[in-house]
């Protein structure tokens, strides 16, 4: 029996951190790692709103930390799947900080992390699709297929030459 289908504001996932002191270095800035932990649940939940299923991560992608967030800070996660393939989702996520005296929301980062629907032994298990509706879904889906042969290139699962959205860069 076919899949039904998914949009990706059904796998939309808001995700909302005051920054405390237990959350900072010693510069009062928001350590990496911590970022790295909620960007992790908020994707872990887009996903596994797409597919009802036990998610693990297999690869965190495209991090990259623009500006420091700073102690008292308020940082939104937006989550939502951007493409299914077999067993494997990719989220994409645009992370916001809310200023903590002017409340001003400003874009300061966008994150990617990779995640595969398991069963109870841990084995893949197929996905529902997902059917994007806006332009910049859409972009997102198309864009997808491109990021996820790059990446199984450096995982070494992937060759060079199978990677049909990559041939200018390896011909
Ligand atoms: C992720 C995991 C389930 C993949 O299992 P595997 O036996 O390597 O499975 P396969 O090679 O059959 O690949 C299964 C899917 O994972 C994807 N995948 C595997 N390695 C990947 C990587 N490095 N990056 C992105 N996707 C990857 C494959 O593309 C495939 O997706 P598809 O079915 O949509 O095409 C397995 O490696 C695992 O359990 N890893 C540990 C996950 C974990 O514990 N995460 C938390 C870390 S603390």
């Amino acid at each position: 029996m076919a899949m039904k289908t998914v949009s990706p504001k059904e796998t939309l996932t808001i995700a909302t951190h005051f920054v405390l002191p237990e959350n900072t270095n010693t510069l009062g800035n928001l350590m990496g790692g911590q970022l790295l932990n909620w960007l992790d649940i908020a994707s872990a939940i887009s996903a596994h709103r797409l597919c009802k299923r036990v998610v693990v991560t297999a690869a965190v992608n495209n991090v990259s930390f623009q500006h420091p967030i700073k102690l008292g800070d308020i940082v939104i996660i937006e989550a939502k799947v951007s493409r299914s393939f077999a067993t494997s989702m990719e989220v994409f996520m645009d992370i916001y900080v809310e200023h903590h005296t002017t409340g001003e929301k400003i874009k300061c980062n966008e994150a990617i992390y990779t995640f595969v629907a398991v069963d109870q032994m841990g084995s893949p298990i197929h996905v529902p699709e997902l059917l994007p509706e806006t332009k910049e879904e859409k972009l997102r889906f198309e864009g997808a297929l491109r990021r996820r042969q790059l990446r199984l290139i450096l995982a070494g699962k992937m060759k060079p030459e199978e990677a049909s959205e990559l041939k200018a860069l390896f011909a």
